[in-house]
């Protein structure tokens, strides 16, 4: 697997992932709602096929990961396109990557969690503000649990 940033060439096969994934190039978090297509992003190609997306924005001390999709699970893309992402910050020279998941998404929550990052804010209602901003997410998450809240998980560099 090859892990690579993404290019203008890039940006209609990108669009495609996001709608499928989260149907719609919207992400919407922390208040705040991004166009995921106009973002930098890394690709993960196995066999010139794009097997995951990680889109981000690098602010003040910070990169946030804006939107991370592994379309093949369990077979190292997450931690493949993370490990870039913690390149790239190093890169840029911040101090911290961060993101937002959701109270539902527990497959993240450990996945996040054994790559080292740590919870570092919980906010009570964050998706209910966010679905305010983006009608279509769903009452419901993963496992079918409520989907209410958002959770901050940071990696200090
Ligand atoms: C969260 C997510 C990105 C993780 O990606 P992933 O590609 O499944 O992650 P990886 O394969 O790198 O790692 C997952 C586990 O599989 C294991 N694994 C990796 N390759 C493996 C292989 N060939 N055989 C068996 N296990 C393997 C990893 O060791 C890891 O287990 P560990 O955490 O105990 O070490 C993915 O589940 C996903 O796309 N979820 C939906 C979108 C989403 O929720 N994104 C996050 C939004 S905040």
């Amino acid at each position: 697997m090859n892990v690579r940033p993404a290019t203008e060439a890039d940006r209609e096969a990108i669009g495609e992932l996001l709608l499928v994934s989260w149907g719609s190039h919207i992400a919407v978090a922390h208040g705040t709602a991004y166009d995921a297509t106009t973002l930098p992003a890394l690709i993960a190609e196995q066999d010139d096929r794009i097997v995951g997306l990680l889109t981000y924005t690098i602010e003040d001390d910070a990169l946030e990961v804006v939107t991370l999709d592994a379309l093949e699970r369990r077979s190292g893309v997450g931690s493949a396109l993370m490990s870039a992402a913690v390149d790239v910050a190093r890169r840029a020279g911040v101090r911290r990557l961060w993101l937002i998941t959701t109270n539902d998404n527990l497959d993240a929550l450990r996945f996040y969690q054994r790559r080292g990052l740590r919870i570092v804010g919980v906010t009570p209602g964050g998706v209910d503000a966010s679905r305010e901003l983006k009608p279509s997410i769903p009452p419901t998450g993963a496992y079918g649990i409520p989907l209410h809240d958002e959770l901050t998980l940071e990696l200090t560099l």
